[in-house]
């Protein structure tokens, strides 16, 4: 959320989100942009509880080409979609192609996160895998953002079995908007686990944000918001 935060700034003109779920993170970027445009593929979304959410996405695509003209936006946001599709450097290719010149890629993708959204999880991403892949297609990567570290990764795994399996907070997530990427048949609560977990979910997400200040470790991490600017496909790329 921080590091996308950060990147928010960059984003101007008229966005397209790819893979926009039900738009968590459009307040972040709305004030930086004139139009914010969001696009679905129609399969994966329709087994997700997003369809249930607050917003919903402007138009539907069939996971291949997207349904927009070569260089029609100024900015494509891209979150936490790119390990969804068995497709990956066809979704980065079709992403800027759609890119004007000078525009912007703003894309974040998991290094290490728990299988979710099943069976459409298919990759995780290295940063400098993320680099090649913007290469390819012209992109030139500006910044790259690490998100988390070994202590924040330790705790979110550990306070995501505590809230998902042992008291299956998944459906009353779902219920307050939140968790809209996953299935929408989550098992019921285990409400009477809550006063029992609840004083070590606390103590663990404090301990690892601490742990996190102090001993950063830059080989770990959830995973890396990328920065890429389209160029002139005539132009070096470094
Ligand atoms: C983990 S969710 C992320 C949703 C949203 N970007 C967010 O951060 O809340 C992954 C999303 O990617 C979508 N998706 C999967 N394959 C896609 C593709 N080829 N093109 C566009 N979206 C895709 C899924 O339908 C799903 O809504």
């Amino acid at each position: 959320m921080n590091a996308l935060k950060a990147a928010a700034p960059r984003a101007r003109g008229k966005l397209l989100d790819v893979g926009c779920g039900d738009k968590q993170f459009e307040n972040i970027f709305r004030p930086y942009v004139n139009e914010y445009l969001g696009v679905e593929y129609s399969v994966t979304f329709s087994g997700t509880a997003a369809k249930f959410g607050m917003s919903c996405p402007d138009c539907f695509y069939d996971g291949h080409r997207l349904p927009f003209a070569d260089e029609s936006f100024d900015t494509v946001l891209n979150i936490q979609v790119l390990e969804h599709t068995p497709h990956p450097f066809q979704l980065v290719a079709e992403m800027a192609r759609v890119l004007k010149k000078n525009g912007v890629l703003i894309l974040s993708a998991p290094f290490s996160f728990r299988l979710h959204e099943e069976p459409h999880d298919y990759f995780r991403y290295t940063p400098h895998g993320l680099r090649q892949m913007c290469k390819n297609v012209n992109l030139v990567t500006d910044e790259v953002q690490q998100v988390g570290s070994l202590w924040s990764l330790i705790g979110h795994k550990l306070n995501s079995y505590l809230t998902l399996h042992v008291a299956r907070m998944g459906a009353a997530a779902q219920q307050l908007g939140k968790f809209g990427h996953e299935a929408p048949d989550q098992p019921p609560a285990r409400l009477w686990t809550l006063p029992l977990i609840a004083p070590f979910v606390l103590a663990i997400a404090t301990g690892a944000r601490v742990m996190d200040r102090l001993f950063f470790e830059p080989q770990e991490a959830f995973g890396f918001v990328i920065i890429a600017s389209r160029i002139a496909a005539d132009s070096n790329v470094e």
